[in-house]
Parts: structure tokens; C-alpha cells; sequence
């Protein structure tokens, strides 16, 4: 190509270029040189020892009001950039009221659950339910369900939540609504008034309506439950003694888009390595251990964890996990392993 021709030839590609940008179009002729880098979530791990201080400094600066209706902490990955979340599906935070604080009742197309961490008379008014909150306890929020939450005690309540808002944004579904004519949904229904209403024995017509409603799952018996399969040596090579809460209805996952375990590792206990699809955050409900996770099986990181600390294990990442000390460990997880499933996408290796 001659001088004249390459500068007629750039000229008109330029043109082009603007034409197609104008019109709101893009052609894969216009890519940037190189191609730009998609931010990956790593393996990330926070510290109940650094997240506990600033959130309950928070409670005594930041008070909750129209703006900041609930106090929370979100814990986020690759710092230098825009932070992703914990997980790119769902977001993950610790949740704080003070002793004698209220979150007004409202609903969302985001599904959120809880795990209680600490306080005592604390609950959550889920469509009329009210759900007191004791460490261990497992909420769930499905979409468009009311909520709002009222500490009655004295002492400073913290939960962890996962919530899909994140997902809802992406797909462009993300809706809130305050409970009409009231900050507060009224109390209609006894705590476990829904799961009752869902279980093996079930009376026809008890639910107004198709669902999904919210449910909480008690830790007693959860704790019972893993004891029992421990000592029945009921045992996942790669997760250890494991439960998942279900969906009482219909036997599926927790919710749609997240599903929800607890797991227990005795002293000593290394879980085989493995990788698989999907985004797992976890939540250290007692015990020490380490996670070693990596690209590769030479799983080259090792995240060191201690009691209520969070930590994840994002997609196709190797990971096994290890109890270093005398005692049990129990892990609470949330994965978006019901959204890869919906789409086939769930692969697993080992
Ligand atoms: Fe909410
Ligand atoms: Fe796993």
C-alpha cells in the first residue's frame, strides 16, 4: 500500500469509527490495543479482629437514618481497583443495631440471609414472623418478603448477611419498597410459625399464597444435626461432616441464588483438595484452621483463620480445608452454586 493509500485508508477508518460510535454501536474492529483486563476476585481473607472494631465504631458515630438504614460492613476484594464484592453474585457483610435500635420493615427483589453472630433479643419480623436471632441461627429473606429488625437488648447485636444484590443489579432488577404506614411490620406470627408450615406434616392452605417464605433455621438444631453425623462418621471427603439447609418447600437449595452449609472438621481433620464452578464465602462459626487454596494443586496460598473470621474460595479454584487445632471446627458457607446449576454450568474436579 502506498503512502496516500495507507492515510486514505486510516481516514476513513476513523470516520468510521465515529459514525458507529455516535449511533450507539461498537465494532470488534474498534478493540483497544490489548484487550482489557477483566478485574478476577481472589481469595481474600477478613478478620473478625479488624472488622468487629470499625463496625462497632461505626454504632457510636454513624447512626441510622434515612440514608443509611442499616449499618453494614461489606467485605471486599482486589483494593486498587473499583472493590469488588466478596463474591461477583452476592454480596457479603457483617450487620450491626445498636441495643434499642430499629431497621424499618422493608422488602427488596434482592433475597438476603442471615446467620446471627452475637446479641440477644434481637429479631427479625419477616412477613409478620418474629424471628429472635441466636448465634447460629440461619434466616432467610426471599425476594420481595418484608423484613426489618429490632434489638430489644441492651448490648450491640452483629449478624453476617449474604445478599444477591449484586445479581439483582446486573440484571437490571434491583427494587426496594418501605413497609406502608408504618416503620414497623406488625407481629402476626410466632417465631417458627413458617418453617412449621413447610415441613414433612403440613396443613393444606396454612400460607396465604405460592412463596418462597422466609424461614429460620435454628441452631439448635443444626448443632444437633452435625453432632449426630459425626458421630455416625457421616463424612464428605472434600467438606468433611456437611450440611445443607434446604429449601423446606420444595427440597431445593436455600434460595434461588444462594445455598447455605455448615460443616464441622474434627482436630486435626485435612478435607481433600478439590475444585469446582461456583463462589463460596465462609464464615468461621468456632475453631482454627487454614484454607490453602490456589490456581493450581500446588494450592499456593494459605489463608490462617480463627473464630468468626470470613474468608472465600472463589470459582475453579483448588482448596482444601484444614482444622490446625484440638477442637472442632465449624464453617458456615454461602455459595451461588444454585445459579451454575440452573445454567449446567456446575463442574467439579479432584
Ligand atoms: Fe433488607
Ligand atoms: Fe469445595
Amino acid at each position: 500500500m502506498s503512502k496516500a493509500e495507507s492515510d486514505n485508508h486510516r481516514q476513513r477508518l476513523q470516520a468510521l469509527n465515529a459514525d458507529v460510535q455516535s449511533r450507539s454501536l461498537r465494532g470488534a474492529w474498534q478493540r483497544e490495543r490489548g484487550n482489557p483486563k477483566q478485574e478476577e476476585i481472589r481469595p481474600a481473607l477478613w478478620r473478625w479482629s479488624e472488622m468487629a472494631p470499625l463496625l462497632l465504631e461505626a454504632g457510636e458515630l454513624a447512626p441510622l437514618d434515612d440514608v443509611m438504614r442499616m449499618r453494614t460492613l461489606h467485605m471486599t476484594n482486589s483494593p486498587d481497583t473499583i472493590p469488588l464484592g466478596a463474591a461477583r453474585t452476592f454480596a457479603a457483610m457483617l450487620q450491626h443495631v445498636n441495643g434499642g435500635e430499629v431497621t424499618d420493615s422493608h422488602r427488596h427483589t434482592a433475597t438476603s440471609v442471615y446467620l446471627a453472630i452475637q446479641g440477644s433479643g434481637i429479631y427479625t419480623t419477616a412477613e409478620g414472623e418474629q424471628q429472635f436471632m441466636e448465634p447460629g441461627d440461619l434466616l432467610t429473606q426471599p425476594s420481595w418478603t418484608w423484613h426489618g429488625t429490632t434489638n430489644t437488648g441492651s448490648a450491640p447485636a452483629i449478624w453476617f448477611t449474604a445478599m444477591d444484590s449484586s445479581l439483582m443489579q446486573y440484571l437490571d432488577n434491583w427494587e426496594n419498597e418501605r413497609y406502608p404506614n408504618s416503620f414497623s411490620e406488625p407481629i402476626t406470627k410466632p417465631d417458627g410459625f413458617h418453617l412449621s408450615r413447610l415441613g414433612a406434616l403440613r396443613a393444606p392452605g396454612a400460607l396465604a399464597g405460592p412463596g418462597p417464605f422466609p424461614v429460620k433455621y435454628r441452631w439448635a438444631d443444626t448443632y444437633r444435626t452435625l453432632q449426630e453425623l459425626a458421630a455416625a462418621e457421616v463424612r464428605d471427603p472434600f467438606d468433611g461432616i456437611v450440611l445443607e439447609y434446604r429449601n423446606p418447600q420444595d427440597g431445593g437449595p436455600t434460595t434461588a441464588t444462594m445455598s447455605c452449609r455448615m460443616q464441622l472438621l474434627r482436630p486435626g481433620e485435612a478435607t481433600q483438595a478439590h475444585r469446582h464452578t461456583g463462589n463460596t464465602v465462609y464464615h468461621v462459626v468456632r475453631g482454627q484452621g487454614m484454607t490453602k487454596i490456589g490456581r493450581s494443586r500446588a494450592l499456593e496460598t494459605d489463608l490462617a483463620w480463627s473464630e468468626r473470621d470470613c474468608f472465600n474460595v472463589p470459582t475453579w479454584h483448588w482448596h482444601s480445608l484444614v482444622n490446625t487445632a484440638a477442637e472442632d471446627v465449624i464453617l458456615f458457607s454461602v455459595s451461588d452454586r444454585p445459579l451454575f446449576d440452573a445454567l449446567r454450568l456446575y463442574r467439579e474436579e479432584s
